[in-house]
């Protein structure tokens, strides 16, 4: 008989974890060495029962969690997840749906159906796109650079799909040198060849400058792929659209943007500024799981032309007929094939945040990053780096007694991480070691931030005094 009680027994190990989750300490406990003892094992001939496994799960991984989904977790680009998103998330590993197809889920066809629908409208993008679910946004930049790649080889009369990439003609890619990492994965993964890419540079916050991406633009003859950027890691910042997209147009270039978390400045009017003409692109990605606070693995891939989208995998298995031109099959809209039934989790999200909550959500971690950089700069020593346009802060110390001033600020970030009270990372901005705060999950409050930087201000005073 199945032990269905288990569910309960994780249900309700998950609300006592989320309820304790505010006063944990923002990062992991224990060291790997520590973990390991706790979780090491042989593995068992005979099967334990499912509460006995799930307990000692539990038991072994809790010191090892970051309280990534906790409100004073500023590392990365993580965002949190939202109670709704958390439970359907649950229900859609419970109900166990194949979201391949029509046919393997009706359910999760038809919900995919209107989540995409509703994101084009939320963010503004054309109604006419296609939308597909992924893992996140490195998948995302894939299957839309992927789109892109065939695009501009199709204009050529040359079919990629058929014809492989061997004696194809030559595409150019152009990126700015402050294009995320997955970008240039993406197009490794592709067979295009990082050495192959354009990279222009960049200026002070991040965004890529017009001129010389004008001059790279004016050089290339033939398919032309450009990648810009909603969001830069570091900074927030974001290229500016509207004469890329101008250029790319007159050259007959694909234009993609990466937003993987940028992208939901679109649902805030008060962030309008930032992504004119964002809608003028040929292809997005973003990640759900960061500012919509849904849990991992959760992207979206989109395509202003939804029947080159549709085409990216023509192949079927016998036995997986459509059910028709009319029915969504999610797997044509997504390298993967069988995937999990995520629409049903950024469904639940959307109806509990609806439009306005969405908004709150980017606006109120904005207002967050605003406070954060303004007290942090009365803190002596503090420089706050970046111009802060969305959630990103990018800070660093500059005592005149410090000799490896690089060195001082990776101190006070460990110490700031052993304190517990919050967690942010380092990273390396114009050749110098920053502190980087990353304002994405929607509990945070103004108070924790307050929290946060009387944290930072004694981390700052303790590395100051160890190393006089
Ligand atoms: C601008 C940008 N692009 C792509 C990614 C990759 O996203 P993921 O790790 O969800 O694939 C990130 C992650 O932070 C990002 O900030």
């Amino acid at each position: 008989m199945p032990d269905n009680k288990t569910l309960l027994t994780a249900a309700q190990a998950a609300f006592d974890y989320r309820e304790k989750l505010p006063h944990l300490a923002a990062g992991a406990q224990a060291s790997r060495e520590e973990l390991l003892s706790l979780v090491n094992a042989d593995l068992p001939d005979d099967g334990e029962s499912p509460d006995a496994a799930i307990q000692m799960l539990i038991k072994g991984a809790e010191r090892g969690l970051n309280s990534s989904a906790g409100p004073r977790y500023f590392g990365f680009v993580i965002g949190g997840s939202t109670p709704a998103s958390v439970a359907t998330d649950w229900l859609a590993s419970a109900w166990d749906q194949n979201a391949q197809s029509y046919n393997t889920s009706p359910a999760a066809s038809v919900i995919e159906e209107i989540v995409a629908k509703w994101l084009l409208d939320l963010l503004g993008l054309p109604k006419e796109s296609g939308v597909g679910f992924v893992t996140g946004a490195q998948m995302a930049n894939f299957t839309a650079l992927t789109v892109a790649r065939n695009a501009v080889l199709q204009k050529q009369g040359w079919d990629v799909e058929a014809d492989g990439l061997q004696s194809a003609p030559h595409i150019n890619v152009i990126c700015s040198e402050c294009c995320h990492a997955t970008v240039r994965s993406a197009i490794r993964l592709m067979g295009l060849g990082v050495k192959n890419v354009k990279t222009v540079s960049a200026d002070s916050e991040g965004r890529i400058e017009l001129g010389a991406f004008n001059r790279a633009l004016a050089a290339c003859k033939g398919p032309t792929i450009v990648c810009a950027q909603a969001g830069n890691v570091n900074t927030g910042a974001f290229d500016a659209f509207g004469p890329m997209a101008a250029s790319a147009k007159e050259r007959g270039a694909w234009l993609h943007i990466d937003g993987a978390f940028g992208l939901w400045a679109c649902a805030s009017p008060k962030l309008k500024n930032l992504a004119e003409h964002i809608n003028e692109a040929d292809s997005w990605a973003a990640d759900a799981h960061k500012w919509l606070n849904v849990p991992y693995d959760s992207g979206m891939v989109i395509i202003r032309d939804a029947a080159l989208h549709r085409n990216l995998k023509t192949a079927r298995c016998a036995y997986s007929a459509s059910a028709g031109p009319d029915f969504r099959d999610g797997s044509q809209w997504a390298p993967e094939n069988s995937r999990r039934a995520r629409g049903f989790v950024l469904y639940a999200a959307l109806r509990n945040l609806g439009r306005k909550g969405v908004r709150q959500v980017v606006d109120n971690c904005c207002e967050i990053a605003q406070t954060f950089a303004a007290e942090l700069a009365k803190l002596p020593h503090v420089r706050v780096l970046n111009r802060v346009v969305l959630n990103q802060v990018l800070f660093r110390i500059e005592p005149e007694s410090a000799i490896d001033t690089d060195a001082f600020n990776k101190s006070v970030a460990l110490r700031i991480q052993r304190s517990g009270v919050c967690w942010m990372g380092t990273t390396q901005w114009r050749g110098q070691t920053a502190l980087r705060i990353s304002v994405s999950n929607w509990s945070t409050t103004t108070a924790d931030a307050h929290q946060s930087i009387a944290s930072v201000k004694n981390a700052i005073e303790q590395e100051t005094q160890s190393s006089q």
